[in-house]
């Protein structure tokens, strides 16, 4: 049977359910903690430079692609230029693999929601709760399977029904929970060094390390390079204007990373918690902070609820965009796609999952820097994405766009016979061919070859 194929219903719905597939952990999660890591204001600066010139650039070049030819990532390629079909591949690959870890931590997520609701102590040392809760087996698996089962149970209703309904409810909320986060975060006592610590500028922090970790979390945080923008373009009716979505997206995306950094540095520095964040900053930083602050049990279990929000509407338009693929594909029905894929995709969680300290599975990992080792599971799944895939992939999609299928065809997508006009045309078209290729090659070339990390 063949499926439906749907569209947004309202301008509204499609904008938020695209900020909601860009906003997520790493949003909430990644942004803070790397402001943190990479001293501040000059990586603000550069995220800020990086999305303008770079994320949007690469946004609308998906869009287009996917509203032009109105199919999943993979079937768009093919429908333009078989041999290309190669990147909306990729794209899936990516995407498959991300949501895989991406539930792991969504399930990390409501671990500690439901720990804030049994009254959020954390036996007193939040470092040895979060590395003695991820380095059980079983217990981790039961919440990823949970935060898989919630991601299922929206998509199976479809895109229109499922995504965008869902999105235009938990957007708004998250946003009001986000502000009052910020609220209460920077009218501490003490809270003015953190600010001072984003706002005002330091040369020496300032290097191109920073400019590739910036322009790396950009990538992810817009959601780009792995098939999800592509897909989420091909719902777009011809009536939208697709520069000012893009815009709208790409500044949504901005404006609430910068919000959870308003949200957190302040307070992390008012209660003096040290800076140095790794991963499971959220987990272990976090619940300190907020233990530390008037009222901070309930701004904590706030916090973790909209992690969980951010990180659900993130998750749907990862499965989103492989089961349209799949179903469009290869002609199967969107309820058992959904749960078969859920389910192949769950024993790749697990490998992240036991990696993280319960078991020692490892694979192979490999830059010119530090040669062939191998590193755990769970670290080579996130070079694997964040390194390679997503950079590759993208630096391929604006050659295809750019020089292939030409950035005129592009262009006249989005104006529509005249019917709209895109001021930035031309920058545009500089950017995809010429701007967003060098710069993805420099990405690549940090990270595979000088081995300094994007994610
Ligand atoms: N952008 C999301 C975040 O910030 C994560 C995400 C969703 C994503 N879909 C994606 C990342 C596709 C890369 C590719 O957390």
């Amino acid at each position: 049977m063949k499926e439906e194929r749907g569209q947004w219903a309202s301008h509204i719905g499609f904008i938020l359910a695209a900020a909601g597939s860009a906003v997520g952990l790493g949003n909430m999660w990644k942004f803070p903690g790397k402001v943190g890591a990479y001293g501040g204001s000059g990586f603000i600066l550069a995220y800020l430079i990086g999305v303008v010139f770079i994320g949007f650039t690469v946004m609308m070049a998906e869009l287009v692609v996917g509203r032009a030819t109105g199919k999943n990532a993979i079937g768009a390629f093919k429908s333009l230029s078989k041999r290309w079909t190669f990147i909306g591949v990729m794209g899936a690959v990516t995407a498959f693999i991300i949501l895989s870890y991406y539930a792991v931590v969504g399930g990390w997520v409501l671990k500690y929601i439901w720990a804030y609701l049994q009254g959020g102590t954390f036996g007193g040392d939040t470092t040895a709760y979060f590395t003695g809760f991820v380095s059980q087996a079983w217990e981790p698996l039961i919440w990823c399977a949970a935060f898989m089962l919630i991601t299922v149970l929206i998509v199976v209703r479809g895109a229109e029904k499922g995504i965008e309904r869902v999105s235009k409810v938990i957007m708004p909320v998250l946003f009001l929970m986000l502000i009052a986060i910020v609220i209460r975060s920077v009218t501490l006592p003490g809270a003015g060094e953190g600010l001072s610590y984003m706002l005002s500028f330091n040369a020496e922090n300032f290097s191109v390390t920073t400019i590739v970790a910036a322009i790396g979390q950009a990538f992810f945080s817009l959601s780009l390079g792995a098939a999800v923008i592509i897909t989420y373009g091909s719902y777009v009716p011809k009536s939208e204007n697709l520069s000012k979505s893009t815009a709208l997206i790409c500044g949504l995306d901005t404006c609430v990373a910068l919000l959870a950094g308003f949200a957190i540095i302040p307070a992390v520095f008012a209660t003096n918690t040290d800076l140095g964040m790794g991963g499971g900053f959220a987990f272990m930083a976090l619940p300190n902070v907020f233990a530390q602050m008037p009222m901070g049990w309930f701004f904590g279990l706030l916090f973790f609820v909209l992690l969980l929000f951010a990180a659900i509407t993130s998750a749907i338009s990862i499965m989103e965009a492989l089961v349209a693929f799949v179903t469009e594909e290869c002609g199967t029905r969107r309820v058992p796609t959904t749960l078969i894929l859920a389910g192949i995709m769950f024993l790749f969680s697990v490998g992240y999952s036991l990696s993280q300290g319960a078991v020692d599975l490892r694979l192979p990992w490999f830059d010119f820097k530090s040669g062939l080792q191998m590193l755990p599971m769970g670290t080579v799944m996130e070079y694997l994405t964040d390194n390679l895939f997503m950079p590759l992939g993208s630096l391929f999609l604006c050659i295809f766009v750019g020089w292939i299928w030409g950035a005129q065809k592009g262009i006249a997508e989005v104006e529509q016979n005249g019917k709209f006009h895109f001021g930035l045309k031309k920058v545009w078209s500089v950017s995809v061919k010429y701007i967003c290729p060098v710069a993805l090659i420099v990405i690549l070339f940090y990270s595979l070859v000088l081995g300094i990390g994007l994610s």
